[in-house]
């Protein structure tokens, strides 16, 4: 038995039920974009099981690229002040883009990401996130495809961590809280 399971306080979001909401998810935007050929952009690390799901479910043509980004703050807090680890291969100009995020939380990595994306003039941005806290929001953000709508809990698992740990999941769960402490 897979020995992360033992900090899964409860399961939130069974594995079929993700796997249900990612092929619609995948019919919704393949609609949306069609003839578009947009850019899947996945925001490193937690988007990369999103990503690999959802680019299986579309059915039209599109380029995939990634971002590796780092959020200075707590371990479960982000504070908006983010630092580019890896850039895009991609020049985006005139370019339709979807950014393919695995949480947004209070959304300030993402509304920095947007600033920084625009300038590159873009055709395009939209944002495509498996899980949204809305509770947590702290900046107004606009968000075309959300999978789930969670509570305000730690949650883990489908390319979200705690400490690098959990990613590996294949459903979200929540973290048992002795595992914080
Ligand atoms: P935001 O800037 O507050 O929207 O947070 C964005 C990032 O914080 C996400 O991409 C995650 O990496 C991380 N994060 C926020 N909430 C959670 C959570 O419940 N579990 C795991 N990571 C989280
Ligand atoms: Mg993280």
């Amino acid at each position: 038995m897979n020995r992360l399971l033992q900090d899964v306080a409860k399961v939130l979001i069974p594995q079929r039920e993700l796997q249900a909401r990612v092929a619609e998810l995948g019919q919704e935007i393949s609609a949306d974009y069609e003839g578009l050929n947009p850019i899947l952009l996945c925001v490193l690390k937690g988007g990369y099981v999103f990503l690999a799901d959802l680019t299986r479910a579309l059915t039209i043509e599109h380029g995939v690229d990634f971002m590796a980004v780092s959020s200075y703050g707590s371990a479960t807090e982000s504070s908006g002040v983010v630092r580019i680890l890896k850039d895009l291969d991609t020049d985006i100009t005139d370019r339709h883009l979807l950014i393919v995020e695995d949480i947004i939380d209070t959304g300030n990595t993402l509304s920095y990401l947007l600033e920084n994306l625009r300038v590159r003039g873009p055709a395009s941005i939209k944002i495509c996130t498996i899980l949204s806290k809305p509770s947590r929001r702290e900046v107004d953000l606009q968000v075309e495809y959300v999978g789930f709508e969670v509570p305000n809990e730690f949650v883990i698992g489908y390319g979200l961590d705690y400490g690098e740990r959990y990613r590996n999941l294949d459903f979200i769960g929540v973290l048992k809280p002795e595992v914080y402490s």
